[in-house]
This record gives C-alpha cells, sequence and structure tokens, in this order.
C-alpha cells in the first residue's frame, strides 16, 4: 500500500443508529451540481428521488427542467435533447468514452452513484481526496519512491492508489459555492457534504434498513426471553 488511509468523517449516517442528515445531503448535492457535474455523471439517480432530501415537487421539477436528457425527435427520428422532468435519470455528461478522455487529459471522470461503495471507506475516501491534494510531493515520499513522479497533467494526492490522478482539486477556494441554508461553505465544508450525498446516492435506504436491523436484533431478544422463560416454566418440576 503506497497510499494513505482515509481521514476519520464524521456523518449522521455512520454507525448502526446513523441516519441521514437531510440539511447536509442538500448541501451536498449543491456541491455536486455546481462543481461536480461539469465531469462526472450520477447515472443511477432520478431527479425525483430527490424528494426524499425534503425538496418539494415544485423543486425536483426545477432541478430537472435544468438538465438536457437525451430523447428522439418525433419527425425525424434524430437524436435531440429534451429539459428533464422529474422522472429522468441524471444524464450521462459525456456522449461517449473517447469525448470523456479528450476534455480529461485521457481520463475517464467515473460515474459517483455508486463511488462510496465501490471504493474501501468511500464517504471518507471522496471527503481525503479532495482535500488531500498537495502541491508538491513531500520529501518522505521521493526518498521512499526515488522512481515516483507526478506525470504531467497529473496531480500528486497521498489518498489516490496510484499517488497521482488526473483530477485537478475541485475544491480550491471557500465560497465556491453558495450554500442555500446559509452554512459557511469552506473547502472542507463542502467536501464532507459532497460525501455525505454520495453515501446517499449510493444507498438511499440506509436509514430504512438501519432501522429494520434494529428491530430484528430486538425481536430476536424478546423472543430469546421468551423461550428461555417456556424452557424454564416447562422444567420447574424436573430439577
Ligand atoms: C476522479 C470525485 C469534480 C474529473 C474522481 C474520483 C472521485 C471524484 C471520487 C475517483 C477517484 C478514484 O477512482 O478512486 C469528484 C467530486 C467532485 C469532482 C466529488 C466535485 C467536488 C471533478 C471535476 C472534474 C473531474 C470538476 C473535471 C474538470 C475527474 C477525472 C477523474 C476523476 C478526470 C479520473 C482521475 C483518474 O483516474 O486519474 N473524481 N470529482 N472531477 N475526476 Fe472528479
Amino acid at each position: 500500500e503506497f497510499h494513505e488511509h482515509p481521514k476519520k468523517l464524521d456523518l449522521a449516517s455512520n454507525g448502526v443508529f446513523g441516519k441521514f442528515d437531510n440539511q447536509q445531503l442538500q448541501r451536498g448535492f449543491q456541491v455536486y451540481k455546481e462543481v461536480c457535474a461539469a465531469c462526472h455523471s450520477l447515472k443511477y439517480v432520478a431527479f425525483r428521488d430527490l424528494a426524499a432530501l425534503g425538496y418539494s415537487e415544485a423543486e425536483v421539477a426545477a432541478i430537472a427542467d435544468d438538465y438536457q436528457v437525451p430523447s428522439v425527435n418525433p419527425d425525424t427520428g434524430e437524436a435531440a435533447t429534451r429539459d428533464g422532468v422529474a422522472a429522468d435519470r441524471f444524464p450521462l455528461v459525456y456522449p461517449n468514452e473517447v469525448a470523456a478522455r479528450a476534455a480529461n487529459n485521457n481520463a475517464i471522470p467515473p460515474d459517483l452513484s455508486l463511488m462510496t461503495k465501490a471504493r474501501h471507506d468511500g464517504a471518507a475516501y471522496v471527503y481525503s481526496l479532495l482535500t488531500g491534494y498537495q502541491p508538491t510531493v513531500p520529501a518522505e515520499v521521493t526518498q521512499k519512491y526515488p522512481e515516483f513522479q507526478v506525470s504531467p497533467g497529473l496531480n500528486y494526492n497521498p489518498y489516490f492508489p496510484t499517488l497521482a490522478l488526473a483530477m485537478a482539486p475541485p475544491l480550491v477556494a471557500d465560497n465556491q459555492v453558495t450554500y442555500a441554508d446559509g452554512t459557511p461553505a469552506t473547502v472542507d465544508q463542502m467536501a464532507k457534504d459532497v460525501a455525505a450525498f454520495l453515501v446517499w446516492t449510493a444507498e438511499p435506504k440506509l436509514a430504512a434498513r438501519h432501522t429494520a436491523g434494529l428491530a430484528s436484533v430486538l425481536f430476536i431478544l424478546i423472543f430469546t426471553g421468551l423461550a428461555w422463560g417456556s424452557y424454564k416454566t416447562i422444567w420447574r418440576d424436573k430439577k
């Protein structure tokens, strides 16, 4: 392992009692929409799913309307685009892999829908990656790996498996996003919020799973108690 283990990230969704913090998810969505969406798709998420974050039907419709989704011209049969509606999924950013690579120094910006599941300790990884860029390679790294150098067009980041990646730091300045809820938009806050949002995109039913798990454990405990009690009752006279 060359790269660093992700930093610790405390999210409301962590742990067996974890629930989503909708305010944070909305902020994270804002970061995704205003920054990450320039390069990264979110192809498994439909606009109407955003209702779970607390957006009204009208707000969801307005968000969808901002996007152009693939469509077909009914007269000519040619490919066309139209305004998105709530039932659409987030459209792809690039028409194909060649276009994606051409715009990104020959790398492909991966779809972010399932990123926090695809990477070990995913949310903390995304947060660490976004806040972990360093302008120069630290001396310890150069001493340990004398052959290592950051190729032109790549950026040093100790959390990336190969230590250098094609994505330039996307969050570089405080207030890059103006949060609707007034939370100060530091780089650290924006990185946390978008990581929290990507936990939701990867597992929107996380809170329901936690609730069901706890109910199951509670049920088993009560059942075990009853079974123990009936065992005791049945064998009461046979000491
Ligand atoms: C890769 C997140 C903005 C271009 C990645 C990866 C993540 C990520 C998690 C995957 C790292 C891995 O494979 O383990 C984000 C987030 C963003 C953001 C949360 C917004 C805050 C952008 C923007 C661009 C971009 C604006 C383009 C200008 C890329 C590219 C890669 C990448 C090209 C592939 C890098 C490589 O494989 O070398 N991003 N990104 N990203 N991102 Fe972003």
